[in-house]
């Protein structure tokens, strides 16, 4: 979504805020804007569409003239993505430039009031109000303009604000939206995303909710929304330089799918020890695991998918009722919870809107809470009872591959780990799943080692066709659904995924000569009934890509054995790891062979922080 940038320093501010900007374009924007400040007055830049549009229109006099700025690159809410609504917005006498995340959602009764006292507005956008807010509140202190200001904005919001008459400060505020300070060699940075701070500082302040500070070269004070001033201590930052890069591979996608053998070797590692499982401030919730009735986990997108896998992993492993809950409907949903519910929100970016508008719902119910994250010290690890921290790293492309499967392998062991509590696994059961859970880097490895060549060659004989269907049943099925969407969202060919046993129900009046389907067959339990499914649509003149056991697939003789994307055995109740992982590589292939910019698919965002 939206991406804030600020600098103040001793040298000149605007290739730290292109580098800055540069490094949050994978969180997805339709337009960008610099605004710097000098003595005397503020000078604004704006483009539409990409930031190299920016960067031409940045002239040379700029370049050299303020050593304070902010920049914003924008992911249109409020009114189209044009010059004029992207950000920095500046206030109608030119003393006040604010870039924001997030949503106000009182603005048209402000912007209504404003335009009462005559002040002109000059974009279609919500955040333009917090720039006028601040002018009509500003005699000559900018703290006291802030205070005012934050006291009458409803909604969302990271903000960063520069002001005419103070060229060497910049202040910033939160609400519900990230936003980042470190302060190195060079002077103070500020974003909204930590990843675009890696190489500035080993150390980070994050702003809480309801926190501000006024960042200068130097170092910031920081204050309550009051502007009743607080201590703040900074954080380790922990993501290096290295993380952000690509690391000689062509797409950060590749490079996060190639590194899915190390990260899921430190998600195992980090929780197994011998034959136990074990989570780091966890044990009060184990203790008390016989009293939990039902879970519901909850996320979006991707995240969703895990949830669904989790659903039917818990309920195989441990006999406790689940649910997999989409945040976006769960929040606004009548479902029933309480304090026998555990509901798990699993998310990378721990800021995705509607997974913590479900957070909130549901603490309030009474149920226990935790959170599955990736992003240390992001809001929803801060208001969850309980917290997992996946050892993903820092993960750049939208399309999430390394931070997913770390999210898959964590429930895993949760499921497991639970079973053992409550004792609902036979030991030599328990032991079988450990060790192959155990040994997931190596099947990974030989996935990296053997799938990109029969995925390419299957990319190039589906690059160019219409739509693709993807069957699975029972565990399956999560997988491709996780696969559609891969594919879906970096090559743009319209996919779908249901059940197996569901497509004979409507969707298979679609299927013609020459239609494609993605069959997952990586689970040997419901391998003949999926089977049976593909059947029906080959009868129908389908062609059929495989995924799973090539050799079984081809004993069995279910399937032609040019189209297959082999995998290693798996234990059948973890069976969407592997199918996820070949079918990220393929939807990279064909997104490649198509042109696609695979990184910053058209529309998307990293993290999704409006509702
Ligand atoms: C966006 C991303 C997806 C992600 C989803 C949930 O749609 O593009 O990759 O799965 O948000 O994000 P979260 O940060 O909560 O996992």
């Amino acid at each position: 979504m939206c991406g804030i940038a600020g600098f103040i320093g001793k040298e000149m501010a605007v290739p730290y805020l292109i580098d800055c900007l540069e490094r949050l374009e994978y969180r997805g924007y339709d337009s960008s804007g610099i605004a710097l400040c000098k003595k005397g007055s503020i000078e604004v830049t704006k483009r539409k569409g990409k930031l190299a549009e920016l960067k031409k229109a940045i002239n040379v006099k700029e370049k050299k003239n303020s050593c304070c700025g902010i920049g914003h690159t924008r992911w249109a809410t409020h009114g189209s993505p044009t010059e004029k609504n992207a950000h920095p917005h500046m206030s109608e006498k030119g003393l006040f430039a604010i870039v924001h995340n997030g949503i106000i959602e009182n603005y048209a009764e402000l912007k209504n009031e404003l335009i009462s006292e005559g002040v002109t507005f000059s974009s279609q956008t919500d955040s333009e109000v917090i720039a006028q807010l601040f002018e009509k509140n500003y005699k000559d202190d900018f703290l006291i303009s802030a205070r005012k200001t934050l006291s009458r904005l409803e909604g969302a919001y990271a903000i960063a604000v520069i002001c005419r008459d103070f060229p060497d400060r910049i202040f910033c505020a939160r609400k519900g939206s990230p936003l980042v300070l470190c302060f190195g060699e060079k002077g103070g940075f500020i974003s909204s995303d930590v990843t675009s701070l890696a190489g500035q500082s080993n150390e980070i302040y994050r702003l809480d909710d309801g926190e501000c500070a006024l960042v200068s070269s130097e170092g910031a004070e920081f204050f309550f929304s009051d502007m009743v001033p607080k201590e703040k201590l900074p954080e380790k930052l922990n993501i290096s330089a290295e993380d952000a890069q690509k690391q000689g591979y062509e797409h950060f996608m590749l490079k996060e799918i190639f590194e899915q053998n190390q990260t899921a070797a430190r998600t195992v590692h980090g929780h197994i020890r011998g034959d136990d499982i074990f989570f780091e401030g966890l044990d009060s919730l184990f203790d008390i695991a016989s009293d939990i009735r039902r879970i519901a986990f909850i996320g979006c997108g991707s995240a969703y998918h895990v949830c669904l896998s989790a659903k039917y992993v818990t309920e195989r492993l441990t006999g406790i009722y689940c649910s997999a809950e989409i945040a976006s409907e769960w929040r606004y949903s009548d479902s029933p919870v309480d304090k026998s519910t555990l509901c798990v929100f699993i998310s990378q970016s721990g800021e995705t809107a509607d997974t913590l508008a479900a957070l909130v719902k549901a603490k309030a119910s009474g149920a226990l809470t935790l959170g599955i994250v990736n992003v240390p010290s992001s809001s929803l690890s801060v208001k969850s009872d309980f917290v997992i921290q996946t050892a993903a790293g820092a993960e750049i492309a939208v399309a999430t591959t390394k931070a997913y499967t770390a999210q898959l392998i964590t429930v895993y062991l949760i499921a497991l780990r639970l079973a053992k509590e409550k004792d609902c696994v036979d030991k030599e059961d328990y032991v079988r799943y450990t060790e192959f859970i155990r040994r997931i880097p190596d099947g990974i490895s030989e996935i990296l080692a053997c799938v990109p060549g029969q995925a390419q060659k299957i990319a190039e004989e589906i690059c160019n066709v219409s739509q693709i269907y993807f069957i699975g049943r029972n565990t399956d099925y999560p997988a491709a659904l996780e696969g559609a969407l891969k594919l879906k969202e970096v090559s743009y060919i319209p996919c779908e995924a249901y059940p197996s046993g569901e497509l004979k129900h409507g969707t298979i009046s679609l299927i013609e000569k020459g239609t494609y389907v993605v069959a997952l067959m990586g689970s040997s339990d419901v391998l003949a009934k999926t089977a049976g499914n593909v059947k029906e649509v080959k009868s129908r003149g389908a062609r059929v890509i495989f995924v799973g056991n090539a050799d079984r697939i081809r004993t069995d003789n279910y399937g032609n054995e040019d189209k297959i994307l082999s995998l290693p055995d798996s234990e059948n109740v973890f069976s969407a790891l592997y199918e996820s992982i070949a079918l990220q590589l393929l939807a990279y292939y064909v997104a490649k062979m198509r042109g696609c910019d695979i990184d910053k698919p058209r529309n998307l965002a990293k993290s999704v922080t409006v509702e």
